[in-house]
């Protein structure tokens, strides 16, 4: 019988879509199955999930609807040798990055190609993903892409030549507010506080700032100023900030990333 979904991988990122898909009930753990490389991975993922995980690329791209790329992108071009014409006039929507729908394309030439950044705070249905379509992805696909990723989150539509900062923005973006939320909490601790209770203070921060910014009309300046007096304590710390050149910081984060994104081929 005919699956709804098939994830070829199922690893981090692949577990989080899977996760916020079954949370948000737009489909059951019976329409999702996956492949992965070995068969302890394959059980110790459905236990995990709750899903049929499988050691068998075959099986999943022949007996699914849609087809999920979900590997590393160094182990895209080995997977997509192996299903071929299994993914013939199907659905196919990658989320390897630096992968484009147009090297997808010359490897499954019947299949209806997107593309999609996600992260992984899809998990918990606060996840954003940026998606672009290939040449011959229909509307219908699109909306049915855009209705799946907005079931774990949000959703941007975006140019194929913008997906290496979407990449570096909010797929990678995980990553480096941890980093900083760290480097903060381990700052607070260097001042006194324990670790728990500077990442307590640092985490519910983050989220209520985070919030704010998101509902607020005015620009981020005009917030940055509604927390600072003139000759205030917060005016000293963001003018240490621009002395050390936070700026540059980030700047070089992200664009490292995106270009690294971009080597992938
Ligand atoms: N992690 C993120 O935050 C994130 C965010 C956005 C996009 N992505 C993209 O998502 C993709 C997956 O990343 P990830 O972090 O989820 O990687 P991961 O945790 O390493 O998962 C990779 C999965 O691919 C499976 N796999 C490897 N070779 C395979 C093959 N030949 N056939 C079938 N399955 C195979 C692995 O199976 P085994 O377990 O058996 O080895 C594993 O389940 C990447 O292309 C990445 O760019 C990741």
């Amino acid at each position: 019988m005919s699956n709804k979904l098939g994830f070829i991988g199922c690893g981090e990122m692949a577990g989080a879509i899977i996760k916020g898909i079954l949370k948000s009930g737009m489909f059951a753990s019976s329409d999702i199955n996956a492949s992965v490389r070995t068969g302890k991975s394959a059980s110790t993922k459905s236990k995990h999930l709750k899903i049929k995980v499988l050691a068998d690329n075959d099986y999943v791209s022949k007996n699914s609807e849609v087809l999920f790329i979900a590997t590393k992108p160094n182990q895209v071009d080995e997977v997509l040798n192996e299903i071929g014409n299994n993914a013939d006039n199907k659905l196919v929507i990658s989320i390897a990055s630096g992968i484009s729908t147009m090297h997808i394309e010359e490897k499954l030439q019947k299949s209806r190609v997107i593309r999609v950044m996600p992260n992984t705070p899809s998990m918990i249905g606060e996840g954003i993903s940026g998606i672009c379509r290939g040449k011959l992805a229909t509307d219908e696909d699109e909306k049915f892409v855009v209705e799946l990723f907005t079931s774990v989150g949000h959703v941007i539509i975006v140019d194929e030549e913008r997906m290496d900062v979407v990449t570096a923005l909010s797929g990678s973006g995980p990553a480096f507010f941890y980093q900083i939320f760290d480097d903060m909490a381990k700052s607070g601790e260097k001042l006194g506080l324990d670790y728990e209770k500077s990442l307590k203070l640092v985490l519910q921060t983050a989220i209520g700032a985070a919030k704010l910014a998101n509902m607020s009309e005015v620009p981020l300046s005009e917030l940055i100023q509604s927390v600072s007096t003139p000759g205030g304590c917060t005016e000293v710390g963001i003018k240490e900030m621009h002395n050390l050149k936070s700026i540059d910081l980030f700047s070089n984060v992200i664009e490292k990333t995106a270009l690294k994104t971009h080597s992938h081929g």
